[in-house]
């Protein structure tokens, strides 16, 4: 089931995500939370930290699992998801980077890596909370359109459109990474529950698709209509379809 709760801005949708991360945090210390990259979250780990530099939140036994790293970047590369956690969240609070997990993008050997990355998730006994952007074309984590939906952790050529749409954070379109580990549409689902943040015009056309058109692997993002317990945080811009 989805619910959707509809936000006046930015700012908004990030302070109503990190509320509910919070909460999950509070009623369950030892919570495992899937975390996500890109631009959307951004403001919710900024609230994250506000809330714990406040002393609201406690970290230490909370670990975490993160949905995806471009293959090819070194760790200390500054478009790394590896670097981008680190900036954007885990040096900001009491983690215990033990407890982190993001795939290892220097990996070459695909299988071994993909089979680390299931056994990291289904020994943590699964994820608590999920946290989810959505990409244009309706991908979560790095699940492209395809013609199925993929099970567990994999690596994944990503689009022309997802290699433009991240052009913008990298100095030339040629140093945008083409491949990425992910996890697979069947581990997201997995999650006990799950919180996706959407912002923007950009996004709007995409999640109307999410919501409303048949559930459809070309639209990757539509599976979360079989998924039990999704609250979906959506700014105006982005709700404007709907
Ligand atoms: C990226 C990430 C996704 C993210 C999406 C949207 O490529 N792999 O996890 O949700 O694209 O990014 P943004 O939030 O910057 O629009």
């Amino acid at each position: 089931m989805i619910r959707i709760i509809i936000t006046g801005n930015y700012s908004d949708m990030s302070r109503k995500a990190a509320n509910i991360i919070s909460a999950q945090i509070t009623l369950k210390p030892d919570s495992v939370l899937g975390l996500a990259t890109g631009s959307t979250p951004i403001g919710t780990y900024e609230r994250l930290i506000e809330q714990y530099k406040d002393g609201d939140l406690d970290f230490s036994a909370i670990h975490t699992v993160n949905l995806d790293e471009y293959q090819g970047l070194t760790r200390d590369n500054d478009q790394s998801y590896y670097h981008f956690m680190n900036e954007h969240l885990f040096r900001h609070v009491n983690i215990d980077l033990n407890n982190t997990n993001i795939p290892d993008g220097t990996q070459t050997d695909t299988e071994k890596e993909c089979e680390r990355y299931n056994n990291v998730i289904s020994n943590m006994g699964g994820i608590d909370m999920q946290l989810l952007g959505l990409g244009q074309n309706g991908h979560i984590g790095f699940n492209e359109p395809a013609d199925t939906f993929s099970g567990g952790t994999h690596l994944v050529a990503l689009t022309q459109s997802t290699i433009d749409a991240n052009a913008r954070f990298f100095k030339s379109i040629d140093e945008v990474p083409k491949f990425s580990y992910t996890m697979g549409i069947g581990q997201i689902m997995s999650a006990r529950k799950i919180l996706v943040v959407v912002n923007g015009k950009a996004k709007a056309e995409i999640l109307k698709k999410l919501m409303c058109e048949p559930v459809n692997p070309m639209v990757p993002a539509s599976i979360l209509q079989f998924h039990p317990d999704v609250v979906i945080i959506a700014d105006k811009e982005a709700a404007s379809c709907l």
